[in-house]
């Protein structure tokens, strides 16, 4: 069977390989692994609730309506908590779409969304539908994110799939394709323009690349292997996270405390701004990993 459906989780097994698999969470909608021909690709926490008391630290959370926690006590999106309502609501399996390649579409609208949080946003009545597919092929994972305004009125959101890639050591990781490009370091609160031709990290690393050009593809290499590419449909920021030993240290479901070595967020969404969405409107946006290949270098020519 290429699709397996739990109580919580849904199983996509792929059909030329049977330790080739996606598993995903009902709640959050959240990747909680991706197996590639026996090997894990996505860091989840040792100590991440899968209970669906709290969103799952690893895998793919989502970030839906509201990245971090809205400053602006103006903005509809104020009262809700840290990256909003997507990464702790349970999502409704709306089932199989093709066989091979294996693919599975959830839905979330009001009606899945806990009403105490669903009136933290705005005033509480907007109306909205949220489609995920996730798609699996050989040596690729897509997850595409369909929004569609249902009710009568405009609203604002960010959008983010929350990647947590499984790594054998951060001290040796690069990141390539992001010289050049804008960005808003969220440690020291200050925008400026990247001038690494790579990124390494030797500490934590929080920092938001604004509106880079969607024919980039990221790239995460260790010594010269390229081992995961980063491919975005429609997202236009990019958020590179690593929370490094104290951040760890007081993070209470990151476990084992040394995890951070073994794990890097490579997270694209919209979240510079905000996508305004009018009545009767759709967007989709989406990111596709795939493994392996040759390095590319991308500059700005
Ligand atoms: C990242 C943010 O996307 O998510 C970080 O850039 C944040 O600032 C991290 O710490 C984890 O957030 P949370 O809510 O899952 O602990």
């Amino acid at each position: 069977m290429p699709v397996d459906e739990t109580e919580t989780q849904v199983i996509l097994t792929h059909p030329s390989d049977p330790n080739t698999k996606v598993t995903i969470l009902k709640y959050g909608a959240t990747v909680i692994s991706w197996l590639n021909k026996g090997e894990e690709k996505l860091w989840v926490s040792e100590g991440a609730f899968l209970d669906g008391s709290k969103p799952v630290r690893g895998g793919i959370p989502l970030v839906f309506p509201v990245f971090g926690k809205q400053k602006s006590e103006a903005h509809p999106t104020f009262k809700l908590p840290q990256h909003g309502f997507a990464r702790n609501s349970t999502w409704e399996f709306l089932g199989q779409t093709t066989a091979n390649p294996p693919t599975v579409e959830f839905g979330l609208g009001p009606e899945q969304v806990s009403p105490d949080l669903l009136k933290l946003w705005g005033d509480g009545s907007y109306d909205f539908t949220l489609i995920l597919t996730i798609k699996l092929e050989e040596d690729k994972l897509t997850t595409l994110i369909d929004i569609e305004n249902r009710g009568s009125k405009e609203f604002e959101f960010n959008w983010l799939f929350h990647t947590y890639y499984r790594i054998p050591d951060i001290t040796d990781t690069l990141v390539n394709n992001l010289v050049d490009q804008s960005c808003f370091d969220q440690l020291l609160a200050e925008e400026y323009t990247e001038k690494s031709p790579v990124i390494s990290f030797h500490e934590e690393f929080d920092r938001i690349y604004q509106k880079v050009p969607l024919d980039k593809t990221f790239q995460i290499i260790e010594f010269g292997k390229v081992l995961f590419n980063l491919h975005r449909i429609n997202l236009n920021d990019t958020v590179v996270w690593n929370p490094w030993i104290k951040k760890s240290e007081a993070t209470a479901d990151f476990f084992p405390k040394n995890g951070y070595l073994n794990m890097l967020c490579v997270e694209p969404g919209n979240v510079s701004s905000f996508v305004k969405l009018g009545a009767g409107e759709k967007w989709q946006g989406g990111q596709e990993l795939s493994l392996g290949g040759e390095i590319k270098v991308q500059t700005n020519i």
